[in-house]
C-alpha cells in the first residue's frame, strides 16, 4: 500500500511500512493518485490531490482537524491512537496543576535572573494543592488517569461530563456546579462542535477567586478571549499545553506570571509517541491485509 507519511513518525514500528513517501501534504503541488494512505497529526489534507486515499492512519487520539465529515462523505477510513497516551498527558496535567498552583515557573525566573535574596520566608506563598478540590471536565480514558492521579494527592475530585458513570474516581456535578466548587479545573473533553466554546465567559466567571484552570485538551473548548482577559485581571491562574490558534499564543499571556505555557507537550514522551507509531503502523498494516481496524474511528 502506498502511503505518505507527513514527518518521520519516531519509533521503530515505522520501518514496518514497505511504501512510505515522507513529505508535508501543504508541499504537494499536483494530484497523487497513487497514494492509498496518509499518515497525519491531526492535520487537515488536501483531499482534491489525493483522489486513490483509503485510509488516514490519523497519529493522535484527536481527530477534531482531519475534516472528518468530508472523509466519511469520500468513503475513506480513519484510524488513531487512542489509549497509549493518556498516562503522558495525565502526567502532564499534574505538571502544570502542580507548576500553576505552586508558582514554580516565577520561581525558577526568580532565581535564573539573580534576583533571590536568599529568603524563603515571605516570597512565592502559594495555595496548598493537598486536600484542595479537582474538577475534571470529561471523564475518559485521559481524564480517569488523571483521577487516580489525584488519589495521591489526597484532592477530592469531582467530574463532569454528559451523563454520570459508575465510578469510584469522583463525584458526578453538573459542568457549572463543578466549575463553582473546584480549586482546580482540568479540561478532558474532545473537541467537538458540542464542546467547542463549552468553557465560555460565563463559565469562567463561576470559577472561584485564584482557582486554576489547566488545559491539554483543546484551545478550542475554552474561549480564549475571555481566559485572556479573566488571567490578565489576575484572578484566575492558568496551565496551558494548547492553544486556539496553534502555534499562535495570545500575546497578553506571554508576561503573564499567573500562566504556565507548554506547546502541546500532553503526548510527548518516547515510550508514548513510539506507542502511537505502533498503532499508527499496526492500524495500515491491517487495512492491508483487508482486515478490520484495531482503532477505528467511527466516520
Ligand atoms: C492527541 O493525540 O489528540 C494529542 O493532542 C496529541 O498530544
Amino acid at each position: 500500500m502506498k502511503v505518505l507519511a507527513t514527518r518521520r513518525y519516531p519509533g521503530p514500528a515505522f520501518d514496518e511500512l514497505l511504501d512510505v513517501e515522507v513529505q508535508e501534504l501543504t508541499e504537494l503541488e499536483s494530484p497523487r493518485p497513487d497514494v492509498e494512505a496518509v499518515v497525519v497529526a491531526n492535520e487537515p489534507m488536501p483531499l482534491d490531490l489525493l483522489p486513490g486515499l483509503q485510509l488516514v492512519a490519523n497519529y493522535s487520539v484527536g481527530y477534531d482537524r482531519l475534516g472528518i465529515e468530508e472523509l466519511s462523505r469520500r468513503g475513506v477510513a480513519v484510524s488513531n491512537t487512542p489509549g497509549v497516551l493518556s498516562a503522558a498527558t495525565a502526567d502532564l496535567t499534574f505538571a502544570l496543576i502542580l507548576a500553576t498552583r505552586r508558582r514554580v515557573v516565577e520561581g525558577d525566573a526568580l532565581v535564573r535572573a539573580g534576583k533571590w535574596t536568599g529568603q524563603w520566608t515571605d516570597g512565592f506563598v502559594a495555595e496548598e494543592l493537598t486536600g484542595s478540590t479537582l474538577g475534571i471536565v470529561g471523564l475518559g480514558r485521559i481524564g480517569q488517569a488523571v483521577a487516580r492521579r489525584a488519589r495521591g494527592f489526597e484532592l477530592r475530585v469531582l467530574y463532569a461530563q454528559r451523563r454520570p458513570a459508575e465510578t469510584d474516581l469522583g463525584e458526578y456535578r453538573e459542568l457549572d456546579a463543578l466549575l463553582a466548587e473546584s480549586d482546580v479545573v482540568s479540561i478532558h473533553t474532545p473537541l467537538t462542535p458540542e464542546t467547542r466554546g463549552l468553557i465560555d465567559a460565563r463559565r469562567l466567571a463561576l470559577l472561584r477567586d485564584g482557582a486554576c484552570l489547566v488545559n491539554t485538551a483543546r484551545g478550542e473548548i475554552v474561549d480564549e478571549a475571555a481566559l485572556v482577559a479573566e488571567l490578565v485581571s489576575g484572578r484566575l491562574r492558568a496551565g496551558l499545553d494548547v492553544f486556539a490558534h496553534e502555534p499562535n499564543v495570545p500575546a497578553e499571556l506571554l508576561a503573564l506570571r499567573n500562566v504556565v505555557l507548554t506547546p502541546h507537550l500532553g503526548s510527548a514522551t518516547r515510550q508514548t509517541r513510539e506507542a502511537m507509531t505502533r498503532i499508527v503502523v499496526d492500524n495500515i498494516l491491517a487495512f492491508e491485509r483487508g482486515d478490520p481496524l484495531l482503532t477505528p474511528v467511527a466516520v
